[in-house]
């Protein structure tokens, strides 16, 4: 998730493009860089902010009416000054900024090697200038078409050729573009946002879509090359609605884009059907096969999924598992050696304890994996092998879509280390798969229900004193983070606990003023829960059971049933915490409270 803006007309491009970029440095904001087209092609980039690029651009002001711009958030090759957008072509005649991945750069990259060019940077993006300078004849919009018929992955692009100085040529696959009308003018942006000082006449390309934009006209072209047509909206939100998609907060803008970010978790990783993480192909089957145990360790949100891979990983590796908070496994004295793999889950990659208990078990001779959203942080890159889980830049301080993309990525890893060690047949890893493939629609089809979700919170949580979230296996580890995002932005006290550990205790709490979140969810373990929730119906607590669709038993014991779409039992926790997550964001939205910026939280806890 990058920003990218572009402008053609009759004016300066370079404030422009610096005005659109400001407005969309939320998107991203490790480095930012700008093109334009004058006498000659020129690109400043700099590593940092936009304030950072302002300052360069002193020294080096563009002079030009075409240009385009980028603020990224890095996601392959770390954040620095190469590796930032715009990208040159090899003879510098074509220039790219980019948003999204290039899945086959890798094999695209090996291949122009092979033919003889030099690449400048670690990106995946810089694969497409290449190309499309491998193409170019004279056409720029030709050129673009023939290199994105063997691009695979998603991609948002605009690109300006040296020679063709009154074109802009864009297109999108999977990564949102919009093109902004204006009178002998014309811009475009990854979202509303940039656009809406300087107008609300808007086109959304569609997937697959290419444009050819001049001052005075915008052509659209499918991928067979048929000109199509767009309808051009016209859009009245404000710049702050802009940002958040029209969402009220970002927390719940993020929580819809997990569909998306399902897809961009998988990306790359599933090839021909069969689970692939080239980030750790370097572990070899002699050292897998020595591992007597697996640790994961991280803090809160990321704690939870780690949770989900304790379960994964008992039940498909067969080893020893364990996840711990990090601040206490930092001080626990672990018995860890090189037998050991350590998983350490970080969004922010910056999280103070989780480094110093990545630090420790790397002493004590651990192999490490991080599982790490922000690329190029600490935790990236201290660890044997990063693998990043592309959720986007998360905003708000509640970890939503990068909850979703660890526990994918982790189930993504536990099926390819299952497989390399014999211990998965090649049924099951098909069956994941399409069954992976399946959940960006699934987790859809949960969000366009949010309502009913609002509806229950709205008429159920007012009075509640007390909450308990429940389940067993995979749903208890789900209860965990469902009680945390309502603690945490609702104030609401809420706990998480193993469905069959109630009576031992908590029971006695429950009162007609307790609300239950029963997660009934992992099949093979539905009869027991269902047990629980008659225990808590029968002390007259209030139940919202989330359960698997044809679970119809559970109405006639809850008092309201939530049902998500039904999936194999070990990968629902990816769909299965939606609601969870849309409970906590609608009892906090009931409140009024700052749910964005919850009180006494920060977004990256860099003190222990
Ligand atoms: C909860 C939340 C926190 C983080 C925790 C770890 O919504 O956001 O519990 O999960 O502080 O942060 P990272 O993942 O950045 O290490």
């Amino acid at each position: 998730m990058c920003g990218i803006v572009g402008y053609i007309g009759n004016k300066k491009a370079l404030p422009l493009l610096i005005d659109g970029l400001k407005h969309l440095e939320y998107r991203g904001y490790d480095s930012a860089g700008v093109a334009v087209l004058g006498d000659d092609l020129n690109v400043v980039k700099t590593q940092g902010r936009i304030k950072v690029l302002e300052k360069k651009l002193k020294e080096f002001p563009l002079k030009g009416t075409l240009g385009i711009g980028h603020t990224r958030w890095a996601t392959h090759g770390i954040p620095n000054e190469v590796n930032a957008h715009p990208h040159y072509s090899e003879s510098k005649n074509i220039v790219v900024v980019h948003n999204g991945i290039v899945e086959n750069y890798l094999e695209l990259k090996k291949m122009l090697i092979k033919e003889g060019h030099n690449f400048r940077s670690e990106t995946d993006t810089e694969v497409i200038p290449y190309l499309i300078e491998e193409f170019y004849d004279g056409n720029l919009l030709e050129a673009v078409q023939r290199a994105l018929n063997i691009i695979e992955g998603s991609y948002a692009i605009a690109v300006i050729a040296k020679s063709e100085k009154d074109k802009l040529v864009v297109a999108r696959n999977d990564s949102p573009l919009v093109i902004g009308l204006g009178k002998n003018e014309n811009f475009v942006a990854s979202d509303i946002t940039a656009l809406l000082p300087y107008t609300h006449k808007i086109i959304t390309l569609e997937n697959g879509d290419i444009a050819e934009i001049t001052k005075k006209e915008v052509n659209i072209y499918d991928k067979q090359g048929n000109k199509i047509e767009r309808p051009v909206q016209s859009i009245q939100w404000n710049a702050e609605d802009a940002q958040k998609g029209g969402f009220k907060h970002f927390m719940l803008k993020e929580i819809f884009e997990e569909p998306h970010v399902i897809k961009e978790a998988m990306r790359g990783r599933i090839k021909n059907d069969s689970i692939e993480i080239p980030e750790l192909k370097n572990l070899s089957k002699d050292y897998l096969k020595n591992i007597n145990q697996v640790f994961f360790v991280a803090c809160g949100t990321a704690y939870h999924a780690g949770v989900v891979g304790k379960y994964l990983s008992e039940k498909y590796l067969k080893i020893p598992s364990k996840a711990e908070v990090a601040s206490e496994f930092r001080y626990s004295d672990p018995v860890i050696d090189d037998k050991t793999l350590l998983f350490v889950i970080s969004q922010s990659g910056e999280t103070a304890d989780t480094l110093a208990a990545l630090r420790l078990g790397k002493e004590k001779g651990a192999k490490t994996i991080g599982i790490v959203n922000v690329v190029g942080s600490s935790v990236a890159r201290e660890v044997d092998n990063v693998v990043y889980v592309h959720a986007g830049p998360e905003i708000a301080v509640a970890s939503t879509k990068a909850y979703v993309a660890q526990v994918e990525v982790i189930g993504l890893i536990i099926s390819y280390l299952a497989k390399s060690l014999g211990k998965l047949s090649e049924s099951s890893e098909r069956t994941i798969v399409k069954e992976l493939k399946m959940l960006p629609e699934k987790a859809q089809s949960i969000l366009d229900r949010a309502d009913a979700i609002a509806e229950f919170v709205y008429n159920t949580t007012k009075n509640i004193e007390e909450t308990f979230y429940i389940g067993r296996n995979l749903d208890y580890a789900l209860s965990l983070e469902g009680a945390l995002k309502l603690k945490e932005i609702s104030y609401v006290h809420a706990e998480g606990y193993p469905a069959g550990e109630l009576k031992h205790g908590p029971l006695a709490l429950v009162t007609p003023k307790s609300l239950i979140i029963a997660i009934d969810t992992y099949a093979p373990l539905y009869k027991k829960t269902l047990s629980n929730i008659k225990e808590v119906k029968a002390r007259k607590g209030k139940v919202l059971a989330i359960t698997r669709k044809g679970y119809k038993d559970m109405e006639s014991v809850a008092d309201k049933t939530f049902y998500v779409p039904e999936t194999i039992p070990d990968l629902s926790p990816i769909i299965s915490v939606i609601p969870l997550q849309l409970i906590a964001y609608y009892t906090a939205e009931s409140r009024g409270l700052d749910i964005d910026k919850p009180r006494n939280l920060a977004k990256s806890v860099t003190v222990e």
